[in-house]
């Protein structure tokens, strides 16, 4: 299955759960993917140093040596991406995010949820376009909002499910079950 399996990068900013969700999800043999690189925007994203632990290659450029958006985004780092960059990639790059979209884009999410005093809350696994936080659906779960919850809390109960959803998610696009040409 080695030649047919689509050879994915990741995009990090920091400690790199999801990213390490991925990497183990990769590791069965009839997994669609295989994760060939990790690239970060700054050079203390713990997750560099998880991935290089694992064999994987790793790269780094710090986004605050680059003076506009667009040389920063050809560059390959992982922020708020132009549209060049995200049309050039539709329907091959998958973004997380802590929330169920269309509510609490952003950043903050779980904080947003509890000022929302919403009962549900969760995580979106979606494809990227140029709006953020706005491309179509792959995967989405569900975690119960529970009486004394902080953003710690919340954060940590979403991110189990993070774990979940994100391999299931990327194995999808990679078996192309579900896919977005837009
Ligand atoms: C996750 O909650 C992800 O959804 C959000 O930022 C967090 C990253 O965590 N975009 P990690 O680096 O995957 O541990």
């Amino acid at each position: 299955m080695t030649e047919s399996k689509k050879r994915v990068a990741i995009l990090i900013s920091g400690r790199g759960s999801n990213m390490t969700a991925l990497i183990e999800a990769a590791k069965a043999p009839d997994y669609p993917a295989e994760i060939v690189g990790v690239f970060a925007n700054k050079p203390d994203a713990g997750g560099l140093q998880t991935a290089a632990g694992q064999g994987i290659a790793t790269a780094w450029r710090w986004h605050k040596d680059y003076p506009s958006r667009t040389g920063f985004a050809l560059a390959g780092f992982m922020r708020i991406l132009t549209p060049e960059f995200t049309d050039k990639w539709r329907g091959r790059m998958i973004n997380i995010h802590p929330s169920l979209l269309p509510l609490h884009k952003g950043l903050h999410t779980h904080a947003q949820a509890l000022a929302d005093g919403v009962k549900e809350h969760g995580c979106t696994v979606h494809f990227v376009t140029p709006g953020m936080d706005e491309g179509p659906t792959i995967l989405q779960a569900r975690v119960p909002v529970l009486p004394g919850d902080t953003p710690e809390t919340l954060a940590e109960r979403v991110l189990v499910e993070e774990h979940r959803i994100y391999p299931e998610a990327l194995a999808l696009v990679a078996r192309g079950e579900a896919s977005f040409s837009g």
